[in-house]
């Protein structure tokens, strides 16, 4: 890279720690993170998948470590916290891509859907952004994203408790730009359109509904986890200081028709 581009983009001396860092979006934004030169933490369940990725990154020339954690419990999240920032030390970047997707039909929706779906996918991300921005603030610097969905702005295909928890990351960004954002730190939220990962497994054995996704996207293509990677340094970087409390859709144009 050269000089200029390294300024503007360059992730050199930067910590990130990725929720759901060892699978699809959250593994490619980790990647892409690293690759630009930042030292990663993943955080996520299952141990097998993160020493996986890790490995990976290492094995590429990069500093990547794990930490376990079922982001459910608050008091994991908060253990997540404390241990991730103990690795590489206070990260500059935090994203919260980490979700549960539990979409019975409405009336189906018991209360153990509704508080594991927030849990997971709005109380976690809160309370890992409660953890770091104001030491972000503190610093001058910080970059703050969270992984939302088109169903925080359309329902669509039984969005029930996942809908109304990713429409609340995308008003926690605007409330913690209004915070964080006069002392440098950007929150925003990047909207995926379909994207065939595990997280939406049935969509794999379903070729049908699959390419009918693809074919309402303006693309011609369902997403990929890969199509994250730029978004994320860009919006991880310099080059995004002005970018704050928006919700930027990554999804082949999905959502614009
Ligand atoms: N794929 C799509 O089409 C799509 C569309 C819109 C939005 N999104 C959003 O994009 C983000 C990434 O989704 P993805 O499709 O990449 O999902 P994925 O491949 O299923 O990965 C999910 C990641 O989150 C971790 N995770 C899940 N539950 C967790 C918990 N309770 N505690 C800690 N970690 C947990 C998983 O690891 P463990 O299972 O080991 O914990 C895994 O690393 C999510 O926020 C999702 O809502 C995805």
């Amino acid at each position: 890279m050269n000089d200029y581009l390294e300024e503007m983009f360059g992730l050199r001396g930067r910590v990130a720690i990725v929720t759901g860092g060892s699978s699809g979006i959250g593994k490619a934004i980790a990647t892409a993170l690293a690759r630009a030169g930042a030292r990663v933490v993943l955080v996520a369940r299952g141990a097998a998948a993160l020493e996986e990725t890790a490995a990976a990154l290492r094995a590429q020339g990069h500093e990547a470590a794990w930490i376990t954690a079922d982001l459910a419990s608050r008091d994991q999240v908060r253990r997540a916290g404390d241990e991730a920032a103990a690795v590489f030390g206070e990260p500059d970047i935090l994203v919260n891509n980490a979700a549960v997707n539990l979409r019975p039909p409405l009336n189906d929706l018991d209360e153990h859907v509704w508080d594991t779906t927030m849990a997971v996918n709005l109380d976690a991300p809160h309370l890992l952004s409660m953890r770091f921005g104001p030491g972000m603030a503190r610093r001058g610097h910080g970059r703050i994203l969270h992984l939302s969905s088109q169903q925080a702005f359309r329902a669509y295909a039984d969005s029930g408790a996942y809908g109304v928890a990713k429409a609340g990351l995308t008003a926690l960004a605007r409330s913690q730009a209004e915070a964080w954002s006069p002392h440098g730190v950007t929150c925003n939220v990047i909207v995926p359109g379909v994207v065939l990962t595990p997280l939406n497994a049935r969509l794999a054995g379903d070729p049908a509904t699959a390419a009918a996704l693809a074919a309402r996207t303006l693309t011609g293509r369902n997403g990929l986890a890969e199509d994250f990677a730029g978004t994320a340094v860009f919006l991880a970087s310099s080059a995004a200081a002005a970018i704050t409390g928006q919700a930027v859709f990554v999804d082949g144009g999905f959502s614009a028709h």
